[in-house]
C-alpha cells in the first residue's frame, strides 16, 4: 500500500474509532436493547449495531472502492480479500460490556490484498489505544511497544484462555490442557480477544489461546502482535483464514512451538 494513502487511512480511521469510543462512553447509559445471536449468551446492543453503522457510513462515504467486513452484518459479503479490506469488530467483548460497562475494545484492522496494514484497537473505557502500521512498530498511545522478550520456558508464561477448552466441542484433550495449565505460571480471562491481543503485543501476558474465534476478533491484534516480533496461527501452527473462523494461537515467537506440542499431543 502506497505509504502516503496508509498514513491517510491510518490517521482518518484512529479519528473515527476514538469518536466512536466517546458516542459510547454517552449512550452507555441508555436502554441498551440487549439481543441474542447464536446463544443466549452471544449479546448484541443497539450499540454494537450503531457503531458498525458508523464506521460503515463513514468508510464509504470517504474511501470509495474500500470494502468492509463487520461482525454486525452491515459491511459487504466478501468471498475475498482483494483491495482494501476494513476489518472491523464494532464492540469486542459485549459480554463485559453489558455486564460491567468496562473491558471491552473497539478493533479495526485494515487489510491490503490480504496483508495486514493499520492494526487499531481502543479500550474504550479506559481511553488507551493500541495501534500499529506494518513495518512501523506498535503504541499504546504514543509509547512505542517494546519488541517481546525472548522466553526460554513456558513455565514463567501468563497465557489468556477461557473456559472453553473445557466445554463443547473440545478440540484438545482435557488432561492435556490441565497438563498445560500446571506447567505454565498462570492464565487470564479478559473476555475481549482484541485486548488479548494488545496485552500480548504489550509482553504483559506472554499469550493467548482461544477456540472459534472470527476475523473481526483478530485483524487489528494480529498487526500489532507482529509487529512486536510475535507470532499468530492456528493451533496447528497453520497460517489463518481471515475469512472463516479459526482456533488460534498468538504468542511471543520464542515458546510458541513449546505450546504447539501440548496442542499438538492433545488433539483429538
Ligand atoms: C467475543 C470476545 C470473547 C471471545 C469470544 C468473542 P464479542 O467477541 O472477544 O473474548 O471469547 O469468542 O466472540 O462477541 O464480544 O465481539
Ligand atoms: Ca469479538
Ligand atoms: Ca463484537
Amino acid at each position: 500500500m502506497d505509504v502516503v494513502l496508509r498514513d491517510e487511512i491510518y490517521k482518518q480511521a484512529i479519528k473515527w474509532v476514538l469518536e466512536a469510543g466517546e458516542s459510547i462512553r454517552d449512550k452507555m447509559n441508555d436502554p441498551l436493547d440487549i439481543e441474542t445471536k447464536s446463544n443466549a449468551n452471544d449479546l448484541v446492543t443497539k450499540l454494537d449495531k450503531e457503531t458498525e453503522q458508523f464506521f460503515v457510513e463513514k468508510i464509504k462515504g470517504t474511501f470509495t472502492g474500500h470494502s468492509i467486513i463487520g461482525e454486525e452484518g452491515y459491511g459487504d459479503d466478501l468471498k475475498n480479500l482483494d483491495g482494501t479490506v476494513w476489518i472491523i469488530d464494532p464492540i469486542d467483548g459485549t459480554m463485559n460490556f453489558v455486564h460491567q460497562k468496562r473491558n471491552f475494545a473497539i478493533s479495526v484492522g485494515i487489510y491490503q490484498d490480504g496483508i495486514g496494514e493499520i492494526g487499531i484497537i481502543y479500550d474504550v473505557m479506559e481511553n488507551i489505544l493500541y495501534h500499529a502500521k506494518k513495518g512501523e512498530g506498535a503504541f499504546k498511545d504514543d509509547k512505542r511497544l517494546s519488541p517481546l522478550n525472548e522466553k526460554s520456558t513456558i513455565n514463567e508464561a501468563i497465557i489468556g484462555m477461557n473456559h472453553f477448552w473445557l466445554c463443547e466441542n473440545r478440540l484438545i484433550d482435557e488432561k492435556v490442557m490441565q497438563q498445560f495449565v500446571k506447567d505454565i505460571r498462570g492464565t487470564r480471562t479478559y473476555g475481549s480477544a482484541a485486548l488479548e491481543f494488545a496485552y500480548t503485543a504489550e509482553g504483559i501476558v506472554d499469550g493467548y489461546i482461544s477456540m472459534n474465534l472470527s476475523p473481526w476478533d483478530i485483524a487489528a491484534g494480529m498487526i500489532l502482535v507482529k509487529e512486536v516480533g510475535g507470532v499468530t496461527t492456528d493451533i496447528n501452527g497453520g497460517e489463518l483464514d481471515m475469512l472463516n473462523k479459526s482456533s488460534i494461537l498468538t504468542c511471543n515467537i520464542s515458546i510458541q512451538h513449546r505450546i504447539l506440542a501440548y496442542m499438538q499431543k492433545g488433539r483429538k
